[in-house]
C-alpha cells in the first residue's frame, strides 16, 4: 500500500511529539508541518504556513497529495480550519468551529456543564463591569475571573483581593486587553485540589480515554508563582485505576459530548477536560478541544498503537473498530524555559548538549521555541525544550529525564526548570 502524506498544523512541542510518533507508522510517508519548528524540521518538512492561513493550508494539502491533516492549535480550530477542510472533502482530525466552542467560549462550556449536570465551579457570566464587581463583593474572595474567549492562556485570574478583582474586570471588560475574547467574562467559585488532565479520542460515536495525565502549570516548584503554558507533565499519574477513568467518562466526557449532540454539534478529535480533585469530587475547570501541551509529549512516549490509525479512525468515525493500547510504562516531560519566563525573557542563548540525546538513552527532546543561528541551535522562546523519558517506575522515569538536564547534559544560560515534576 502506498504510504500516505500527513500535514500537521501547529508549531509547539506537541506537534513535534505527534510527528515523532507518526514517523514510526509504516503507513505514513511524508510529514509536513504548518508552520512547524526547528524540531519538526528534523523529522519532516516545515512549510512555514501560518496555522491561521486556512486558504494556504488547503491549497498546500491539495497540491501535496495530503491524505490526512491534523489540526493542533485552539485558534485554528476556532477559526474553522476543520470546517474548511471538510467542505473540500479533505480528511482532517479535529473538531469543527461549533464543536471547538467548548474551549473557545467559556460561556458556552459553562452553560453546557450546567445543562448536563457536569460537576464544575458555580459561576455567573457578565458583560457589565460594575455588575461584575458587585457580584464579587457579594461572593467574597478568593474568586476566579475568566475571559470567555481564547486569551493565549492568560485570561484566567484568581483574585485574592478586591483590587485585583476590580483591575482584571476593568482590564477585560473595559480596556479590552484580550479584544473580543473579553466581551464576556465568567466569575466562578474558587476550587482547591490537585489538578489532572483527561484526554479522550472521539469520533462522534465512540470515545477512547487516555491514561490520566498531570500538567504542572505554575512556574515555580511547589506549584507556586504565575501559571505558564505548562512546565512539565507525567502520564499515567499513579493512583487512578480504570474504574476512575470509566467514572470520568460517564459523568464528564459523555455528558459533554451528548449535550453538544442535543444542540446538533458532533464533536470529533480530542476532548481534553482539565479537572480539579476537590474534597467534593472531581470538577471540571475547563474543556479543551485539542491535545494538551506538554501532555502530548508524555503521551506519545507511551502510546503503543499506531497514531495514524487512531487519527484516521477519529476522522472517519470508525474508532469502535480499533483497540487503542498504551505501554505499561510511565513517561514524563520536563520543560526547559528561558530566564524570566512567563514574563519577559532573552532569546538567542546557545543550547549545549543536544547532540548527546538524539533519541539515545531513552531521552527524546521535543522543541518549543528554538532557532538555528550559524548552524547552532539557540533559544527562541519562553518555553524552549521538552525533555522526555520513559521508565518502568516513576522514580526511574524522572531520574532518567533529569539526568539529561544540567552541566553534563542539555543546558543554556539562564535555563530554568522545575525539579519537582511528577512529584507534586
Ligand atoms: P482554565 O484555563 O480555566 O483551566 O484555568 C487555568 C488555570 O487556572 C487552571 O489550570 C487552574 O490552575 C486555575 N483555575 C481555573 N479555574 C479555577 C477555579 N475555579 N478554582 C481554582 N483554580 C482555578
Ligand atoms: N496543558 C495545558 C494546555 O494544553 O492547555
Amino acid at each position: 500500500m502506498a504510504k500516505k502524506s500527513v500535514l500537521i498544523i501547529g508549531n509547539l512541542a506537541r506537534e513535534h511529539a505527534l510527528g515523532w510518533k507518526l514517523k514510526q507508522s509504516s503507513k505514513v510517508g511524508k510529514i509536513y508541518f504548518a508552520p512547524g519548528n526547528v524540531g519538526t524540521g528534523f523529522i519532516g518538512k516545515n512549510t512555514g504556513i501560518d496555522a491561521l492561513d486556512i486558504k494556504s493550508l488547503i491549497q498546500f494539502a491539495k497540491t501535496h497529495d495530503i491524505y490526512l491533516t491534523v489540526a493542533g492549535p485552539d485558534n485554528a480550530l476556532a477559526a474553522g480550519v476543520v470546517d474548511a477542510f471538510k467542505k473540500e472533502k479533505m480528511k482532517i482530525f479535529g473538531p469543527t468551529k461549533d464543536a471547538a466552542q467548548i474551549e473557545s467560549s467559556k460561556v458556552f462550556s459553562k452553560q453546557l456543564m450546567k445543562e448536563e449536570g457536569i460537576p464544575t465551579a458555580t459561576f455567573k457570566k457578565f458583560t457589565d463591569a460594575s455588575k461584575a464587581k458587585k457580584y464579587v463583593l457579594k461572593q467574597g474572595l478568593p474568586i476566579v475571573i475568566k475571559a470567555s474567549g481564547l486569551a493565549l492562556g492568560k485570561g484566567v485570574v484568581i483574585a485574592k483581593t478586591m483590587d485585583e478583582a476590580t483591575n482584571i474586570i476593568d482590564d477585560i471588560l473595559v480596556k479590552k486587553v484580550f479584544g473580543n475574547a473579553g466581551d464576556e467574562i465568567i466569575i466562578e467559585e474558587f476550587l482547591e485540589g490537585k489538578e489532572i488532565s483527561i484526554h479522550a479520542f472521539c469520533d462522534g460515536k465512540t470515545v477512547s480515554m487516555f491514561p490520566v495525565g498531570r500538567d504542572h502549570k505554575a512556574i515555580f516548584e511547589g506549584n507556586r508563582g504565575p501559571n505558564t503554558g505548562g512546565m512539565g507533565t507525567l502520564a499515567p499519574v499513579p493512583g487512578f485505576d480504570t474504574a476512575f477513568l470509566e467514572e470520568i467518562k460517564r459523568t464528564i466526557v459523555l455528558p459533554a459530548l451528548n449535550g453538544m449532540k442535543k444542540k446538533g454539534i458532533i464533536f470529533t478529535g480530542c476532548l481534553y477536560p482539565g479537572l480539579i480533585l476537590t474534597k467534593h469530587g472531581p470538577k471540571v475547570l475547563e474543556f479543551n478541544s485539542r491535545f494538551g501541551d506538554p501532555e502530548m509529549e508524555s503521551y506519545m512516549r507511551i502510546l503503543e498503537t499506531d497514531i495514524f490509525d487512531i487519527l484516521e479512525a477519529c476522522a472517519d468515525g470508525t474508532l469502535s473498530q480499533l483497540e487503542i493500547k498504551w505501554k505499561k510504562q510511565t513517561a514524563c516531560c520536563i520543560v526547559l524555559a528561558s530566564d524570566g519566563y512567563p514574563g519577559a525573557y532573552k532569546k538567542g542563548e546557545i543550547i549545549n548538549g543536544l547532540e548527546k540525546y538524539d533519541g539515545k538513552n531513552n531521552i527524546v527532546v521535543f522543541h518549543f521555541g528554538t532557532k538555528i543561528e550559524n548552524e547552532t541551535i539557540v533559544t527562541n522562546g519562553g518555553r524552549v525544550l521538552g525533555i522526555t523519558a520513559t521508565g518502568k517506575t516513576l522514580d526511574e522515569t524522572l531520574d532518567k529525564a533529569y539526568s539529561a538536564i544540567g552541566p553534563h547534559g542539555i543546558h543554556f544560560t539562564g535555563m530554568q526548570y522545575r525539579k519537582d515534576i511528577g512529584r507534586v
